[in-house]
């Protein structure tokens, strides 16, 4: 797989250049360039043990699981839940059953806010979130909210994009349900306080959701550690495959959910007389045929991630993130939103002085440079800076300091086009006098 592991011993390399030839569609051009994926926030490519193991579900054990007397079916089932223990393991979760196979993070959040969410709060309560927030881990709490009467409390981010203990604090009052933070920012890589966070909630019988999508591709993630109540992360953006996510959950506050979906896979038995009677969880949670080769897919991931070793992992973020922060204060007119480098999260987002981020983002394409540039799914976030949007340029294992300084060439060269134009009033300035005294 890689030769960073030697005998069960890491090698004090890091990773980049040498992983790369795990991942077949890095091997691609564009014209005469070779692709620079830095969209990893978004996505993440896929390893060759994670492209295998699908083959080898599909063409060795492809069956549907519990639903068979037959070895294919068993053997399925078995793999199915094999790659539930290797999750559970890799979060620290105490029980299996506390790992529920969701498509991703959105529908864990929505999951949740339909279940749990509507079994605790109502009329005159309130949610907290933080103004930092992904749309999928607002718009869920907000709806909720709506629909039965409750106040979706949105904590203000301060200085620097970042959320502070103390004003996360003040939101939790006696009206509070449950509070629904970010682990780790998708737009600056911001890391938020969560473990003081939840202490915090907890002090005041509060639960707390974590959204853990941009936190588990880049840190190894203990959910008892921080003593979190629900955690959720999307596969996909760990090298996983693509429609496959976890929601963890403390199996006291899980066990006690009503189905999300019902329909096969859910029930003990059915008749017409008596109220139906639900099997326990997860499966009471997974409705439906579960993406089984996707879960197999995410097992090998993890595997892959922790075979690589996160210190390495992590020092390789360090080093990226430095590598880019100081290649883009060497260009005039470009200012980095936030502090990435405080504590690296493979995520440095920046605006262009007077080029709308799309420009920015087309620009880099023609250089072979994937990036993702507008308002990351994350509205209320942007709208604190007085941007736009950014350019967010986001790393993972395969990345390198030589693709940093293509980024940082073709940014030499970066020009006002078709969206500054269209939107010549917008506020895509770096340096807009307004705001300038807020970050
Ligand atoms: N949530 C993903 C992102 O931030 C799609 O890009």
């Amino acid at each position: 797989m890689t030769d960073l592991v030697s005998n069960g011993k890491i090698s004090p390399s890091i990773p980049g250049e040498s992983v790369r030839r795990d991942f077949p569609i890095l091997e691609q051009r564009f014209g005469p360039n070779p692709l620079v994926y830095l969209d990893n926030a978004a996505t993440s490519q896929k390893p060759r043990v994670v492209l295998d193991a699908l083959v080898n579900y599909y063409s060795g054990v492809n069956s549907n699981i519990g639903r068979g007397y037959y070895q294919l079916s068993m053997a399925a089932t078995d793999a199915y839940e094999a790659a539930r223990e290797t999750i559970r393991l890799a979060i620290n979760a105490e029980h299996a059953d506390e790992v529920v196979f969701t498509p991703g993070t959105t529908a864990a959040v929505n999951l949740l806010a339909d279940t749990f969410g509507r079994s605790v709060v109502t009329a005159g309560d309130q949610v907290v979130v933080t103004g930092m927030e992904h749309n999928s881990n607002m718009l869920p709490w907000r709806r909720l909210c709506e629909r039965v009467g409750a106040e979706l409390v949105v904590v203000p981010v301060g200085a620097g994009g970042r959320v502070a203990l103390d004003r996360f604090t003040e939101a939790l009052g006696p009206r509070v349900r449950l509070a629904a933070v970010a682990h780790v920012s998708n737009v600056l890589g911001t890391v938020n306080p969560v473990r003081d966070m939840i202490g915090a909630a907890h002090r005041h019988g509060i639960p707390v959701l974590v959204d853990g999508a941009q936190a588990v591709p880049h840190r190894p993630v203990d959910v008892r550690d921080l003593d979190a109540d629900f955690y959720c992360f999307s596969g996909h953006k760990i090298y996983g495959p693509m429609g496959i996510g976890v929601l963890y959950g403390k199996r006291k506050l899980l066990s006690r959910l009503d189905p999300y979906q019902v329909g096969g896979g859910t029930v003990k038995g059915v008749t017409l007389d008596e109220p139906v009677a639900y099997v326990p969880v997860p499966a009471r949670l997974e409705a439906g045929t579960p993406h089984i080769a996707g879960a197999i897919g995410l097992a090998a991931a993890f595997g892959y991630v922790q075979d690589l070793g996160w210190a390495n992992l992590r020092r390789h973020d360090e080093v990226l993130v430095n590598a880019a922060v100081g290649a883009l204060q060497s260009i005039s007119r470009v200012r980095i939103i936030g502090d990435p480098a405080d504590q690296p999260s493979g995520i440095v987002s920046f605006v262009v002085d007077g080029i709308h981020p799309y420009d920015v983002g087309g620009h880099l394409d023609r250089h072979g440079v994937a990036v993702r540039s507008g308002v990351h799914c994350a509205n209320l976030f942007i709208d604190s800076f007085g941007v736009v949007g950014t350019v967010r340029l986001s790393f993972a294992v395969y990345n390198t300091e030589a693709e940093i300084e293509v980024v940082r060439r073709a940014l030499t060269t970066v020009r006002p086009g078709f969206w500054t134009e269209e939107h010549p009033t917008e506020r895509f300035l770096a340096t807009d006098p307004s705001t300038e005294n807020q970050h």
